[in-house]
């Protein structure tokens, strides 16, 4: 199956999918990285890839909408059959998550439905919680909702502040991403009528 990644930074997630998807057991290639910025670290690394890699610069456009079908066309002459977002910080209309329904995923650093949004390191210190984790989701039209498919949890040490806490769950984040995607690509979970549905579960 066909992978595109959309990124907006360095792209150390979109590093882990393109490492996973070498293998040649894994379930898919990644066909296209797309960025909304031009000067994403993450294109450089996926062209050493030898990854087509563009960037749809948000700047180009005077609206959200005008912006979305620009990378909807340049998207779509990849044929991908998921999308993959790997810190893609931009918010995405109806139009674009009706477009990939069910063929879009998300990693947000955070054990949703706790701590959508930003900031998700200090947030989960501040409330005192002594685990945090990733979850990797279909993307909907809420940010940072949407079924989920897998997640992982690590522990929160004494003496942890955002930046140590936030490098330790970016390990576990490049675990978990490759192992979600391989689980929607061999069927093992899809989305339907806006759940997860796994395999096992009929
Ligand atoms: C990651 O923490 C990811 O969970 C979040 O944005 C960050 C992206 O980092 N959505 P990178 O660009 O993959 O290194």
């Amino acid at each position: 199956k066909r992978v595109a990644v959309l990124i907006s930074g360095r792209g150390s997630n979109m590093s882990a999918l393109i490492g996973a998807a070498m293998d040649p057991s894994f379930p898919g290639e990644i066909v296209a990285v797309l960025s909304n910025k031009p000067d994403a670290g993450g294109l450089e690394t996926a062209a050493r890839y030898g990854i087509p890699a563009k960037a749809v610069s948000h700047r180009d456009h005077e609206t959200r909408e005008s912006h979305e079908a620009a990378l909807i066309r340049m998207l779509d002459e990849f044929r991908p059959d998921i999308v993959c977002l790997a810190g893609y910080m931009r918010l995405l209309t109806r139009r674009f998550v009706e477009h990939y329904k069910g063929r879009m995923i998300n990693i947000h650093p955070s054990l949703l439905p706790l701590f959508p949004g930003l900031h998700t390191h200090e947030r989960a210190l501040q409330a005192g919680m002594r685990v945090h984790g990733c979850t990797v989701h279909f993307v909907t039209e809420d940010m940072d909702e949407g079924p989920i498919i897998a997640q992982a949890a690590i522990a929160i040490e004494p003496g942890d502040t955002p930046d140590r806490l936030s490098d330790r769950l970016l390990r576990a984040e490049h675990r978990l991403y490759p192992h979600a995607l391989r689980l929607v690509l061999d069927g093992t979970v899809r989305m339907e009528d806006g759940k997860a549905v796994f395999a096992a579960d009929g």
